[in-house]
């Protein structure tokens, strides 16, 4: 299981990567425009907080796929570390991972809304594929099913390819497609503090603290 930031809020970045165990952080063009600033310095700066070794993904915008050939290379050019070029699962997006897998760049099939969608991005040679759990929720489909789905396909023909399910608003979505075969998840800045917050384990944390004031004093820890 690895667990990345969907977010370019390098507060929030900096925060989490500290408190919780994060493999990277994951960005598209909604995300990039809501921080308001150059976005090539944006990604620089993220880069600078995460480290070397975390993964971190940014998509392309070009709609054929030799635009999105050489924003890609031109991203991987400009970025130190672990990069992965997010492609839409356009039929010019499929053109592009095609030649990005051949040239050794590693890629995400983003976009994604059906098993099939995801099978032909894993044939392609995709390293992810990004199902948008929560829009799929709305468009009255199921999310967790499509993510079950991709997962018996990539079983069935022994494809490499990992599934990184996005698109959440709430926990129980996150729990049912860790449970269904994805093997990563990229989550809001909010909703991965969610994960641990809990009230009875916070009443239980206040309860044992107070037991142990009273009979040691307010001082004393265990050193
Ligand atoms: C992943 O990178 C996706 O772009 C993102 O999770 C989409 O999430 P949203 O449906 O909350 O915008």
């Amino acid at each position: 299981m690895k667990l990345y930031i969907d977010s370019a809020d390098l507060k929030q970045i900096a925060y989490l990567q500290e408190y919780y165990p994060i493999s990277g952080v994951t960005t598209n063009p909604s995300i990039i425009v809501k921080e308001n600033r150059p976005y090539l310095d944006l990604l620089k700066d993220i880069r600078e907080v995460i480290g070397e070794d975390k993964e971190l993904f940014v998509q392309v915008v070009g709609e054929k796929a030799e635009e999105m050939v050489e924003e890609a290379k031109f991203i991987s050019r400009q970025l130190s570390g672990a990069v992965v070029v997010k492609v839409p699962v356009t039929e010019e997006g499929i053109k592009a991972i095609k030649r990005l897998t051949a040239d050794n760049i590693p890629t995400l099939a983003t976009t994604i809304y059906t098993p099939f969608q995801a099978l032909i991005a894993a044939m392609a040679g995709a390293k992810y594929v990004a199902p948008y759990v929560n829009r799929i929720d709305n468009l009255t489909g199921s999310g967790v099913k499509v993510v079950s789905e991709i997962a018996a396909l990539f079983a069935a023909y022994q494809l490499p390819t990992q599934i990184l399910a996005a698109s959440f608003k709430n926990v129980q979505q996150v729990h049912d497609v860790c449970l269904s075969g994805a093997e990563s998840v990229t989550v809001g800045t909010d909703l991965i503090k969610k994960f641990i917050d809990f009230p009875a384990t916070t009443q239980d944390v206040e309860a044992f603290k107070k037991e142990w004031q009273d009979m040691y004093g307010v001082e004393n820890v265990l050193l």
